[in-house]
């Protein structure tokens, strides 16, 4: 097919364009780099052995989007651009609803001007905010309690009402539970300018010397160790799903993209400490302000519907961070 990946200079865009090329498909590339690393796309088409067509613009920008789309003529688009920084999108919540909103209507805009009738959008388990039960169903309550994750909820409405008006185009929403890992090689994964604020980013700085000490946010939540716990999913595994929604029917589909297992914090820092052979020092530190004790996915829907389920483990993923801290220690420099 021909793909058109929107942020896939990003840590999951990017590996997505390595795994599209690798099966085959062409793919055409915008992003506007304001997180994401031109060497990402670069490292993805080399290790495909393939070539990509790469455009360093902003999804905002509806004209530009329809000259490309006219041009390279996709089949689908997969929607990666946006920003995902929870904390920021409380103090600056205008630019979450410009980029993750208006991105994505401008993105839609484009499509019907350019007849491209596939989308797959990447959502958060964050719209399911904090009042139901995990694991949490693809019918659970949603309420996200944060910028960030209502500017997901809206686009995700945004989809619900554009497949209603037209029968002929596929909606495809992924709530992604916690994705870490790397590709294999070492050559593209998370790399954050700065503090991240996501925990396998940070330990992996920790263990690269770029940061003293993880800090544990909570000791009291309601999980066995106290800490929070979350259901990490290989992002390899999240980008198989991506590639099965390809073959859905048109109309709306919501799938989440998770294991169905948590972790707790303390688990992960004790896997990172055994697949890197290093200790990782700790403190445990107040909570987060936001977060929520338990997440985790009921997979199932994805299983039966996308016939579609993660293979790999913890242990995996903390292998691949771990490879990937040590193969490119500076990032994409
Ligand atoms: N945590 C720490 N120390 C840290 C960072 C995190 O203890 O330095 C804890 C958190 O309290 C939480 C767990 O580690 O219990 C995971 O936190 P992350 O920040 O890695 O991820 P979140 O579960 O908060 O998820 C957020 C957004 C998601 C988004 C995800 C990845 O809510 O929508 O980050 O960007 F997908």
């Amino acid at each position: 097919m021909r793909i058109f990946v929107t942020g896939g200079a990003g840590f999951i865009g990017a590996l997505a364009v390595w795994r599209l090329l690798d099966l085959g498909h062409d793919v055409c590339v915008v992003d506007n780099l304001s997180v994401g690393h031109q060497a990402a796309v670069d490292r993805a088409a080399h290790l495909a052995g393939k070539s990509v067509e790469f455009y360093p613009c902003d999804v905002r920008q509806t004209g530009q989007m329809i000259e490309i789309m006219q041009s390279f003529h996709p089949e689908a688009v997969m929607h990666f651009a946006g920003l995902k920084s929870v904390a920021e999108s409380v103090s600056s919540p205008e630019r979450y609803y410009e980029n993750n909103v208006q991105g994505s209507l401008s993105l839609i805009q484009a499509m019907q001007q350019c007849q491209v009738h596939r989308l797959v959008f990447s959502s958060s388990a964050t719209v399911y905010g904090a009042s139901g039960t995990p694991p949490f169903s693809e019918q659970a309550e949603l309420g996200p309690v944060n910028p960030y994750g209502r500017s997901k909820w809206m686009v995700e409405l945004m989809m619900r009402d554009v497949c209603a008006a037209h029968t002929d185009f596929t909606g495809v929403i992924l709530r992604y539970f916690n994705p870490v890992g790397a590709h294999p090689s070492g050559q593209i994964g998370e790399w954050v300018q700065g503090s991240p604020n996501n925990l396998v980013p940070y330990v992996m700085g920790v263990l690269q010397g770029r940061f003293d000490r993880v800090r544990v946010f909570g000791s009291d939540y309601p999980t066995p160790d106290g800490s929070g716990v979350r259901d990490y999913i290989h992002v390899l595994d999240l980008i198989e799903g991506h590639v099965a929604a390809l073959g859905l029917p048109a109309g709306l589909s919501v799938f989440n993209l998770g294991t169905g297992r948590g972790y707790s914090v303390h688990e992960v820092i004790q896997t990172m400490q055994s697949v890197s052979g290093r200790t990782i020092p700790f403190d445990v530190v107040d909570r987060r302000p936001g977060d929520v004790a338990i997440s985790i996915a009921d997979p199932g829907c994805a299983e039966r519907l996308l016939c579609w389920k993660a293979q790999r483990d913890l242990t995996e993923m903390c292998r691949d961070v771990w490879n990937f801290a040590k193969c490119s220690p500076r990032g994409y420099e």
